[in-house]
């Protein structure tokens, strides 16, 4: 299993009423596997992705990425697994305004400190459709370009898992297609893929889709769910 969510629970506290955000959530997901999550604002898709990717720790519950616990790691290690195993995309695309494209993409490299991954950053620019945008800075993109500038940046270092949290959400038909494309390919090239949408384009190409209520599962539907019947 390349992502395992077991019991999870996560609290915000710090505030006058604690905030049970996501409240004993299971969620696997295999190699080859394309899931998407859903439910209302605030049911807690955004702080499960979170608690998934190794960037909020839970209260209880264990957490595996590619059968590792990545709170189980000092933070260095910790950083260093995400950048190697996880690619995460969002809806506003967190790209450095001020690097260039392909400094953009070649970020995930700075955390590992490998020196040659230029020409792997130059491939997926030009997979993307963006070598002539290279040396652009992200505010000289159009919206749908820079969503594929965090594409290949999640891509850079070939990971395990892809965590995406809304990425279609600032985007048209078409460069929609694109990212959930590219994200098939990933789950399809034996990569998994949790996506949190509330796009019913995003939820058709899932084989799986999650639906969170309040911080729980309410519901299952999909390939996984059927064959275990
Ligand atoms: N840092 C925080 N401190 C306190 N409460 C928080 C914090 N972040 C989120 N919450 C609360 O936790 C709950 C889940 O938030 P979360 O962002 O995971 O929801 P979501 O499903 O991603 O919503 P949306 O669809 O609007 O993005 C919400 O009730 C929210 O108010
Ligand atoms: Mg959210």
């Amino acid at each position: 299993m390349l992502i395992s969510l077991d019991h999870v629970t996560k609290t915000y506290r710090g505030n006058d009423q604690p905030v049970v955000a996501v409240n004993d959530v299971s969620v696997e997901v295999a190699a080859g596997e394309f899931v998407a999550v859903v439910g209302p604002s605030g049911c807690g898709k955004t702080t499960l992705l979170l608690v998934a990717g190794g960037l909020l720790g839970p209260d209880s519950g264990e957490v595996q990425i590619d059968l590792q616990d990545p709170y189980a790691l000092s933070a260095d290690q910790r950083a260093r697994f995400r950048a190697e195993r996880i690619g995460f995309v969002f809806q506003q695309f967190h790209l450095v305004p001020y690097l260039s494209v392909l400094d953009n993409v070649l970020a995930p490299a700075l955390v590992t400190g490998e020196r040659d991954a230029a020409d792997r950053a130059l491939a997926l620019i030009d997979r993307f459709g963006l070598s002539d945008r290279r040396n652009h800075r992200p505010g000289q993109l159009s919206t749908g370009e820079r969503q594929r500038v965090a594409l290949a940046r999640a891509l850079l270092n070939d990971p395990r898992v892809i965590l995406a949290d809304e990425p279609t959400g600032n985007l048209d038909g078409e460069n929609s297609e694109d990212v959930l494309q590219a994200l098939q390919t990933f789950a399809n090239d034996g990569g998994a893929v949790l996506l949190v949408t509330h796009d019913p384009d995003a939820v058709a190409f899932a084989g799986r889709t999650v639906t969170l209520d309040n911080g729980q599962v309410a519901m299952q539907t999909g390939q996984e769910k059927v064959a275990s019947d």
